[in-house]
């Protein structure tokens, strides 16, 4: 319930299914994140990489998550989600300032990320947080309907 004080930690083996399901649910909002329905949460749960994965927890409840991953070239892309209800509370910017000090304790010189160019919300918890836009994909998403979606690059020096 929005209210209840909200922790950020590093996700292990049993936040797999809450995980999974949280990403289902925004999956559905087909909005935010590049995924549509329908998600196959089983499987969606079992194959998560938890390293590089954080957690937004309220309760025993996970209402967010943020996962980082590691390229072989110093920098780190970004994906995140935030539940609905939760969202416009700080859960985003606490997940993604612990992601931030995260990759800079393990010497990761940038973090990326894609983002609809419609996600007014995304872009500016991006652009809060010191990324800038660095280019544009032009019609480069599919949705299942039909239409095809800008999406922006943005990157933030460490
Ligand atoms: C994008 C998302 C992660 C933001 O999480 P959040 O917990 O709502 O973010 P916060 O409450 O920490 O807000 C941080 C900043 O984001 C911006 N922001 C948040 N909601 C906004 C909105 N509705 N409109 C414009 N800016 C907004 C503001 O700059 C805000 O800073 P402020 O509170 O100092 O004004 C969340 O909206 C979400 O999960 N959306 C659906 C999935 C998605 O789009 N993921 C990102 C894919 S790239």
């Amino acid at each position: 319930m929005p209210g209840v004080p909200v922790q950020i930690r590093l996700a292990r083996d049993d936040d797999r299914l809450p995980l999974a399901l949280l990403f289902a649910a925004v999956a559905e909002e087909r909005d935010g994140i590049a995924t549509e329905p329908p998600v196959d949460v089983e499987a969606r749960a079992a194959s998560w990489t938890l390293d590089g994965t954080f957690v937004a927890v309220a309760g025993a409840e996970i209402v967010g998550s943020l996962h980082l991953k590691r390229s072989r070239h110093g920098f780190g892309e970004v994906g995140m989600a935030v539940g609905r209800e939760w969202r416009g509370r700080g859960v985003g910017s606490a997940l993604l300032a612990a992601a931030i000090e995260w990759a800079r304790e393990r010497g990761l010189h940038k973090l990326s990320l894609g983002v609809f160019a419609h996600n007014e919300a995304a872009i500016g918890l991006y652009r809060k947080f010191g990324f800038i836009e660095e280019g544009r994909r032009v019609k480069h998403y599919r949705r299942a309907s039909g239409e095809l979606w800008d999406s922006i690059e943005m990157g933030l020096l460490l």
